[in-house]
């Protein structure tokens, strides 16, 4: 039996690599993908989603969304994915047509429709899922668990203290994360351990379809941001944030989690958008998030390389 998902998503080269493994998988049935504002503006990463999805021969409901964040100004990246959000590969013009609903629409739609519960895998700002749980708090129940990437239980990536996904949207995220829905936080803990190295990207361009190939030029662009900062974080590779939050989905196994209590701060001067985990139950409060701590990383590798070799 498939598992019902929605992938919400700034694509954000690692996540149209998240969403290419995703539609590879016989284990999910993506029944829509939606897209937010955040490694670049919303018309970018949501053309951006529908040109990958396009190129992969992947038919699908793709649905824009927020514009910015709850009630902040809009942060992006363009240092880590260009200004078009997908810099590296030349794609040609989408060919799926746009969705005419909104991410929200059919985020409520998708979840009332489904005779099971649905995962949701947000891999961007949570602003999306929030603006959801705000209007239509009943479609909660339709929610089986929400396994997404962002967060980090020790240090930031775009402040000290916050990982970019929830420093976009620390208001959003507030609400996710108390929402009592079960969450599977892929944060930087271990992400960063989930790193492709350059002969494996040559593994992946080897398969030569051209899928595979346009995962690789992807892999070369978002190498070039890392391969800058590696003098701060120690990187030998790219970490691949976004794919971790649907390989939990796909295979638990590869993944080591710690049940959590989590916090989101939205007031701190230096602190705002930190998940603040509290890993030693300090606070005896109750564990509403299990927090993602390690990988098998070859294993990791392997399932995506398997995946793109699925396609044609
Ligand atoms: O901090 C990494 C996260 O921010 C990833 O989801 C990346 O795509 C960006 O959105
Ligand atoms: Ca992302």
């Amino acid at each position: 039996m498939k598992k019902p998902v929605i992938i919400d998503c700034d694509p954000g080269h690692d996540d149209a690599i998240a969403l290419l493994l995703a539609f590879s998988s016989d284990k999910l049935d993506v029944r829509a993908v939606t897209t937010v504002a955040g490694n670049q503006t919303i018309e970018k990463t949501f053309n951006n989603a529908l040109k990958v999805l396009s190129f992969a021969g992947v038919d699908v409901e793709v649905s824009k969304g927020a514009e910015k964040p709850l009630i902040r100004e809009l942060k992006t990246a363009p240092e880590v994915h260009g200004e078009s959000g997908l810099d590296g590969p030349e794609l040609p013009p989408a060919t799926i047509k746009p969705s005419k609903r909104s991410a929200v629409e059919t985020i409520v739609d998708v979840l009332n429709k489904s005779s099971e519960k649905v995962t949701l895998i947000p891999t961007g700002a949570l602003t999306n899922i929030a603006q959801v749980f705000i209007s239509h708090p009943e479609v909660k129940d339709k929610i089986d668990r929400i396994s997404l990437m962002g967060g980090s239980c020790y240090g930031g990536n775009w402040t000290p203290a916050a990982e970019f996904n929830i420093l976009v949207d620390p208001e959003a995220a507030n609400i996710v994360f108390n929402s009592g829905i079960p969450i599977t936080m892929c944060g930087l803990d271990v992400t960063h351990k989930a790193q492709i190295y350059k002969d494996e990207i040559e593994n992946i361009r080897g398969i030569g379809n051209k899928v595979a190939v346009m995962v690789a030029e992807l892999l070369d662009f978002f190498g070039k941001f890392h391969e800058a900062v590696n003098d701060k974080f120690g990187f030998a590779g790219s970490p691949l944030h976004d794919p971790v939050a649907v390989a939990w989905v796909i295979d638990p196994t590869l993944i080591t989690t710690k049940s959590c209590h989590v916090d989101i701060e939205t007031w701190g001067e230096f602190t705002s958008g930190c998940t603040v985990v509290d890993y030693n139950d300090v606070e005896g409060k109750p564990k509403n998030v299990d927090v993602a701590f390690d990988i098998d990383r070859e294993g990791f590798i392997n399932m995506l390389y398997e995946a793109m070799k699925k396609y044609n």
